[in-house]
């Protein structure tokens, strides 16, 4: 069967991406930002969806044999790695679950590393669990983004780090990081003690020649994995979770705090979402891509063409791009695009890069051409009139 994506128009539906800005900001802006996608999900799901619609009883439920099979599975087939059912570990949404990480495994006011520019809830859970951010921040080579793990040693070496958040792949730089990055980075937190949490919730967005790899490919004793099926599959507003923990001391302290917060009980369509993306949307998901891929190099050679100041690495993964404006001479490039190109864009503040916009690309190809026509023409008038011309 020929498996179609279908790109929706997703207005007066009470989304953040769309409706919140457009009352916000007003009807003409064009938002390019929250990272999820104007596509429906696969048409298997939406079955799924239907038949426990018609059942039309939505009483407490739990997540069967099949759920965690169907995750073990996920992980073997597409990213290579064989996982045990009695590792993963259920959770509301990938955030939350972290937030819970950070309470069991430091204390107030310790220190926890993450690597900016980074996707800003990072940032705020940090500091809204009274816990302390320490940088180690992205290094541009060449033409990509690398990790600075000299910088890191040196924090390791010189204070307690017990925590430190990787977003894997990286969101917003579109790194899909390699097993040798991985391995090195592994290799010097179990030196220091240190446990990595990897986020993996893009894991599934990776664009050929690049490949997804997971912490767990790297070391298991000082590791966990967290993920969901919101990105890949377009189900964030589902509210669904898990994570692998390999360490059972681990595993044992965050279940006891998932317990205490009474947060065990799932929402029965996250949980069946999850089980039927993992088990019958690898096709769907096969197509997403090829659609997503097609819209990367859209707008990635769109930028490079005719914005050449703004410098864009081009996304190994996720369906994010993030574009550098430092090179525009700009205090606020995100008001810019908003004032003068009406381009409602992720603001690089909020991931510790000020001179930084993220730009979503998962919307339909014709959107997609739209926001970067207006985005051009504000540059075009920025670049000739210079900061005259700034808001
Ligand atoms: C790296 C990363 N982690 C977590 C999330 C959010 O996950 P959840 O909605 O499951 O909390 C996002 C959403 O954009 C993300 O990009």
């Amino acid at each position: 069967m020929l498996v179609q994506i279908e790109y929706v128009d997703r207005s007066h539906s009470n989304c953040v991406k769309y409706d919140a800005i457009r009352a916000k900001y007003g009807d003409d802006v064009l938002p390019a930002w929250i990272a999820d996608m104007d596509v429906k999900v696969c048409p298997n799901m939406l079955e799924a969806f239907r038949k426990r619609v018609e059942h039309a009883v939505f009483g407490y439920t739990f997540r069967p044999s099949e759920y965690y099979e169907a995750i073990a599975q996920w992980y073997e087939k597409r990213h290579g790695f064989s996982v045990e059912k009695s590792w993963i570990v259920d959770g509301p949404n990938v955030m939350p679950m972290m937030a819970l990480f950070i309470n069991v495994l430091t204390e107030p006011n310790d220190e926890i590393v993450i690597q900016p520019p980074v996707y800003p809830p990072f940032f705020n859970v940090i500091r809204r669990n009274k816990r302390r951010i320490v940088e180690n921040r992205l290094k541009r080579v060449n033409d990509r983004y690398v990790m600075d793990l000299e910088d890191l040693e040196g924090t390791l070496s010189r204070r307690k780090i017990k925590l430190i958040i990787l977003s894997n792949p990286h969101n917003p730089v579109g790194r899909a990081w390699m097993y040798e990055e991985l391995k090195e980075l592994a290799q010097l937190c179990s030196r220091y003690g240190t446990i990595i949490i990897s986020d993996e919730i893009h894991a599934d967005i990776v664009y050929e020649p690049f490949r997804f790899t997971t912490i767990l490919k790297a070391g298991l004793e000082n590791v966990i994995v967290l993920n969901s099926a919101g990105k890949s599959f377009n189900v964030p507003g589902l509210t669904n979770g898990y994570g692998i923990v390999p360490n059972e001391k681990l595993r044992k302290l965050y279940n006891e705090a998932l317990e205490a917060f009474e947060l065990t009980t799932p929402n029965i369509f996250g949980a069946l979402a999850l089980q039927i993306a993992y088990t019958e949307c690898e096709e769907w998901l096969r197509a997403l891509l090829q659609k997503l891929r097609q819209n990367r190099d859209f707008a990635y050679s769109f930028i490079k063409q005719n914005m050449p100041l703004i410098d864009v690495p081009l996304p190994e993964a996720t369906f994010l791009m993030w574009l550098d404006c430092s090179n525009l001479g700009l205090e606020n490039p995100q008001k810019f695009f908003l004032e003068k190109a009406k381009v409602y864009l992720n603001n690089g503040a909020d991931f510790g890069e000020p001179k930084g916009v993220r730009l979503n690309f998962a919307c339909c190809p014709e959107n997609l051409k739209k926001i970067l026509e207006s985005l051009k023409r504000a540059y075009d008038l920025l670049t000739r009139f210079g900061r005259d011309f700034e808001c």
